[in-house]
């Protein structure tokens, strides 16, 4: 069974296909439509709706893409849609700067929006419009335009007091952290699993051939509201409290491979801080409220942003199957396109990443033809250990260049021994020995092989003080 709430009613689910989403829930089985398809892919956010969840005795609110996330997965969560914000006449502060500042048309995309507003709003911090731009960086509307849409939020935002969630907020957050942590549902020939520790998780995927693992679903939902294809059996990962560990020691940062992006992101950025922009850029705050590293690298995309981030780190995966384990490099774990070394069976359960010395300098660039919610084109990934001003090693690799992320093993004997601005020309001349890469939807290869040369020259010119050289940034609006 899962158990969630549906605003303050308590819904209780025994039966079910495990691909299920939470969009076909709402509209169908519950006629809630005013959450809206659009592209049932978690690129418009007209189908946003906001899941809170239990945290230092009270509620985190986040806006998640509900076409993309399975139904199983709100298991122990409160689901709110835009149905739930008005109280009789009374608009929710959210809705009300819509309509002041004429931020909808046609209306379609105008729910959506709201949502992630309301998300923003129950941050309960003023937000500036460098924030208002990111929280709603997912969100598409074809005729308002975006400055008054903005304009709302900015108003509405601008001090958000306690609304009508805030006086039921201890109780629902009671209500939510007295549900079980474990849980599912059946359907013939299949099932959705939610186990709440680490061998239970273990057990059931090494005696179920057929189970997905899965955390975030924005990877693995598409397969079925895209490719239409049947996943019968589905294992949440993001109530294992183990793989959503992220620790720090003297030398590594352990991070579960089921922690949300929007989880890590403070430890990392910390510890990396050129990840920011990387991070920023990494789909839309609904994505990175759900998507995991884990499922960054388990999904093997050559175009995925944290392999090459994690290769030229010198990170480590933690496998596990059934009761074993073993350790792979992440440069490793990639065998071809689209496939890792992971038997069936086994899943990761943690990423180890060496932690910055104060000899080396990490920078991460990503090229993409949209500056949010945009796969990449190409990312390069460096780190160069200096010894005197000199590149004394350099692991450097990129994504996007080849049919898997991998490291640029020719690039970087080239750039190793010598000055950065010596080495940027070697880098850049070795780069056609390291790749070869495909035209294809995104770029050309002759376009491929020039960014990652410039990506070269840039990794070379910050690292030797020049902050922020030929950062892109979003148009202001
Ligand atoms: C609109 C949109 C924008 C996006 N933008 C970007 C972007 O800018 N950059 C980028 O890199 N990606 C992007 N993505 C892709 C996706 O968000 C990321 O790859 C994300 O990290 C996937 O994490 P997840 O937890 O959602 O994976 P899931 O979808 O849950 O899983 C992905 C795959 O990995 C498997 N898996 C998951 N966890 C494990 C595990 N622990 N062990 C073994 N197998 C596992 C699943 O079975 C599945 O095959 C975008 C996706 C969308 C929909
Ligand atoms: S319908 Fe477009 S993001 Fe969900
Ligand atoms: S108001 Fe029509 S798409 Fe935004």
């Amino acid at each position: 069974m899962i158990e969630f709430l549906l605003n303050d009613e308590p819904v209780r689910l025994e039966d079910f296909p495990a691909d299920r989403t939470l969009l076909d829930y709402l509209r169908e089985t519950r006629r809630r439509t005013g959450t809206k398809e659009g592209c049932a892919s978690g690129d418009c956010g007209a189908c946003t709706v906001v899941l809170a969840r239990p945290a230092d005795g009270g509620l985190v609110y986040e806006s998640v893409n509900s076409c993309i996330t399975f139904l199983g997965a709100v298991h122990g969560r409160q689901v709110i849609t835009v149905e739930d914000l008005a109280e009789g006449d009374a608009l929710h502060p959210v809705q009300r700067a819509m309509v002041e500042h004429h931020g909808s048309q046609c209306g379609f995309c105008t729910p959506g929006f709201v949502m992630s507003m309301f998300a923003l709003y129950k941050r309960g911090a003023p937000a500036d419009r460098e924030a208002v731009h990111t929280a709603l960086a997912g969100n598409l509307c074809r005729c308002t335009g975006y400055r008054p849409i903005v304009d709302a939020a900015l108003d509405a935002c601008a001090e958000p007091a306690p609304d009508r969630f805030s006086a039921r907020a201890g109780d629902t957050a009671r209500r939510l952290a007295a549900m079980p942590p474990s849980g599912g549902g059946q359907w013939p020939g299949g099932g959705f699993h939610v186990p709440s520790d680490l061998d239970e998780a273990a057990n059931l995927l090494v005696g179920h051939a057929d189970a997905r693992p899965f955390c975030g679903a924005t990877d693995l939902a598409l397969e079925t509201t895209q490719q239409l294809h049947e996943l019968p059996r589905l294992v949440y990962l993001g109530n294992v409290p183990a793989l959503n560990r992220v620790e720090m020691t003297a030398d590594v940062i352990v991070i579960g491979a089921a922690a949300r992006y929007a989880h890590v992101h403070d430890v990392l950025v910390r510890e990396f801080p050129d990840l920011d922009e990387i991070l920023l850029r990494l789909g839309s705050v609904p994505i990175r409220n759900q998507g995991s590293i884990g499922g960054n690298l388990a999904n093997a995309s050559p175009i995925g942003d944290m392999p090459p981030v994690l290769i030229a780190l010198d990170a480590v995966v933690n496998l596990r199957r059934g009761g074993d384990t073993r350790r792979v490099q992440v440069e490793d774990f990639f065998i071809g396109y689209r496939q890792t070394v992971l038997a069936p069976g086994e899943f990761i359960e943690s990423i180890e990443i060496p932690r910055a010395r104060a000899d080396t300098r990490f920078v991460a660039c990503k090229n993409s033809k949209r500056f949010d919610d945009d796969i990449s084109t190409a990312l390069g990934a460096f780190v160069f250990t200096f010894a005197g001003g000199v590149i004394e090693r350099a692991s450097i690799a990129f994504g996007g260049m080849a049919a898997t992320p991998r490291r640029a093993a020719h690039v970087e004997a080239a750039m190793a021994g010598k000055r950065p601005a010596e080495a940027a020309a070697a880098g850049r001349a070795a780069i056609g020995e390291d790749f070869q890469p495909i035209d294809d939807v995104r770029a050309g290869a002759r376009y491929r092989l020039a960014v990652a040369g410039a990506m070269i020259d840039r990794a070379c010119l910050e690292s030797m003080g020049g902050d922020n050289v030929y950062r892109v940034s979003r148009y202001a609006v």
